[in-house]
């Protein structure tokens, strides 16, 4: 239900709010230039700044990728709000006063709904800045004594627990139920925030969904609390390591940094951000100070935390475990930001298994040591592959080249994977050219070593030839089918829904092993696995095992999502879908009409000739739709001269 701000206090609000102050305090770039601001642009990746705010306007455009407005839009973009949230949130900041909705608006059930829409989310937030005070308190004040005693093993810096509110939930059923209830709140509001559960038993008897646990507060980027990671105190107590906090109307997880509040600014100082494990590595980090660090929450880290990254830097260095869990999450975390055109950096902890541990054992100048030495991600790479390895041997320079060259070639910019493949070329002994060579071979290998080939038959050996083109999988072969799966890719990333009906409406057999195909197989199977945000993470961990070409998709992937309507997407699904059957269908009969000519008569030929026929119809209908079963089809079809022109736009350029 939309809420109504009448136009003179959105008029005030416009006035207050200071677009340069606004954009830089997502923007810490924003630069002058003149009677104007610059910086590189939040909504697109760009090297050169095309991003320009005119305080005179108010307003902000980019000449990059076109994205413009005012303050209000400004917002709504970059917080992924509605007009009115963002109007409040400006409200908010600049002290302008919201009037109630005017009642006689409504009526009087339209008036409740709406007063009640117009609270909610407010109301969650209010709770969660509340109820981090009150978990706070428990610790400090002794309230929650088994949890207290577990602090204090953790050594933490007090100042650093006093800024990061680390606080405690009792060893009670329903202690944060009592006080959100004497404090006002109703069982509904705690519903919302996802702080109660349900029981089983006695339906409609809830109880505190943390208990007995220490009590880490999760900001958003604007520094208000919106959700908690909770850890236990006692290995025999159930329920896991960590407990965090449900999404809600306020919070979610994959958009969330923890410790990016206390960041921004120290991010911007030093020019490069810290990406930790967890919540302890962060403050362990900030104690040492190193206050650039954030870390993902309770989650991998993913695309969109990337993204939100991007805007206040372009280094990154990754302080994560030194196990092999760790060195894997270095692994995933580069494939998503190497293609975002970051410059990675690896930190190692000798001296412990994370950094909160190293900051216990050898002390802050120890932690700063290891993030002041950490080491270019590619170099890191190459020592891990290097390791209790002959590099004397062809073959083990062939494989450290190839499983290097993987990780050189995602970055966008070709002046980076070149200066990489020269640097490894020198330290492989290996000259440029068998470099590239290699990169021409890996880009172009063929499909056996994938994934679904990989299922049919079984391990696959060494020692494979080289492609033959028409191996190419047709997804990559055919630039129609690719831009058709390029096209469906983008909807069904930027609307969940869509993506359901592809879920229904696509037989896997249509998809292939190219990267578009694959790319669109995940967001699938995300969604069946009701991890659809996840999947563009998932998209670019994948295509680490593709062997094509996967700079186009690359390019998809690290652009911001297009905000379609739901009518446009669904109606580009059924066109995109429309337009992969067809091809798909004319792929099969031209397969068949190949060997045809060549059968000689018989029971198969006659299978063949039967195949032809049904697949000639099934073209027909999806061509002609209103003809239906009437229509004369076989000739058309089977005309060799027939290109199979009428695909809908399917023009590729
Ligand atoms: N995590 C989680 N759920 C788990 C385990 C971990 O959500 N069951 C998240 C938490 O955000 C945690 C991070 O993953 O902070 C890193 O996990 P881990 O390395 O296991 O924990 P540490 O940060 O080392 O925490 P501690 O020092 O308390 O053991
Ligand atoms: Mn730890």
């Amino acid at each position: 239900m939309g809420r109504y701000i009448p136009d003179q206090v959105i008029d005030e609000i416009a006035a207050r709010a200071d677009i340069v102050e606004v954009v830089q305090s997502y923007v810490p770039g924003l630069q002058h230039a003149g009677s104007r601001w610059k910086a590189c642009c939040p909504f697109h990746q760009e090297k050169t700044p095309s991003f320009i705010v005119n305080p005179a306007s108010n307003t902000f455009h980019c000449f990059g990728c076109g994205k413009g407005g005012n303050v209000f839009k400004f917002v709504m973009m970059i917080e992924n709000l509605q007009f009115p949230d963002a109007a409040q949130m400006l409200a908010r900041k600049y002290n302008v006063i919201i009037p109630e909705p005017e009642h006689r608006h409504f009526d009087k059930k339209e008036k409740e709904a709406a007063q009640a829409a117009y609270n909610l989310r407010e109301r969650v937030f209010l709770l969660h800045e509340k109820l981090a005070s009150w978990y706070r308190t428990n610790l400090v004040n002794g309230y929650a004594a088994k949890a207290a005693e577990y602090f204090k093993t953790r050594r933490m810096d007090p100042v650093f627990a006093e800024r990061f509110m680390i606080g405690a939930a009792p060893d009670l059923w329903d202690g944060m139920i009592q006080w959100a209830t004497r404090e006002g709140f109703t069982i509904e509001e705690m519903k919302e925030a996802r702080l109660v559960s349900e029981s089983r038993q006695t339906p409609g008897k809830f109880f505190d969904f943390f208990r007995n646990r220490l009590i880490f507060p999760i900001w958003n980027e604007q520094g208000r609390v919106v959700g908690f990671s909770a850890r236990q105190i006692d290995p025999a107590q159930g329920g896991g390591k960590y407990v965090n906090s449900s999404e809600s109307v306020i919070f979610k997880k994959s958009r969330i940094l923890y410790g990016l509040n206390f960041a921004r600014q120290e991010i911007a100082k030093k020019g490069f951000a810290v990406i930790c494990e967890g919540q302890m590595d962060v403050i362990a980090m900030h104690s040492a100070g190193c206050a650039n660090a954030v870390a993902a929450q309770g989650t991998a880290f993913g695309n969109d935390q990337a993204m939100i990254l991007h805007r206040y830097t372009e280094n990154i260095t990754l302080a994560l475990d030194s196990d092999s869990a760790g060195v894997s999450a270095i692994l995933k975390d580069a494939a998503i930001l190497l293609p975002l055109g970051f410059n990675l950096k690896v930190a190692r902890f000798p001296g412990g298994k994370d950094p909160d541990e190293l900051l216990k054992n050898a002390g802050a100048e120890a932690v700063r040591k290891a993030i002041d030495d950490a080491e270019d991600f590619f170099a890191f790479l190459l020592a891990k592959e290097s390791e209790n390895q002959d590099l004397a041997q062809p073959a083990v320079k062939t494989k450290i080249a190839q499983k290097l060259l993987k990780f050189i070639m995602l970055p966008d910019s070709e002046v980076t994977r070149d200066s990489y493949i020269q640097w490894l070329a020198g330290k492989l002994s290996l000259h440029t050219d068998a470099m590239l060579a290699e990169v021409h071979r890996l880009s172009a290998k063929e499909a056996h070593r994938n994934r679904f080939q990989r299922e049919t038959r079984g391990q696959e050996k060494n020692g494979e030839q080289s492609p033959k083109p028409e191996q190419l999988p047709e997804s990559v072969a055919n630039p129609i089918l690719a831009k058709a799966l390029a096209e469906l890719l983008e909807v069904i990333l930027s609307n969940e829904e869509s993506a359901d009906m592809v879920k229904a409406d696509l037989p896997p057999e249509m998809l292939d092993n190219g990267p578009f195909a694959v790319a669109v197989e995940t967001v699938i199977q995300a969604r069946m696995n009701d991890e659809w945000a996840d999947a563009p993470a998932m998209i670019t961990r994948r295509l680490l095992e593709c062997e094509f070409d996967c700079g186009p998709l690359s390019a998809l992937l690290a652009a911001e999502p297009e905000k379609h309507s739901r009518s446009y997407c669904l109606k580009t699904v059924r066109d995109c879908l429309k337009r992969i059957r067809i091809l798909f269908f004319e792929k099969q009969l031209a397969d068949l009409k190949k060997n045809f000519s060549a059968m000689p008569r018989g029971p198969e030929r006659d299978e063949v000739l039967k195949k032809t026929v049904e697949l000639t119809r099934e073209l027909n209908m999806l061509n002609h739709p209103q003809r239906r079963e009437t229509a004369k089809p076989v000739k058309r079809y089977l005309l060799p001269e027939d290109s199979g022109g009428s695909i809908p736009g399917g023009n590729y350029e």
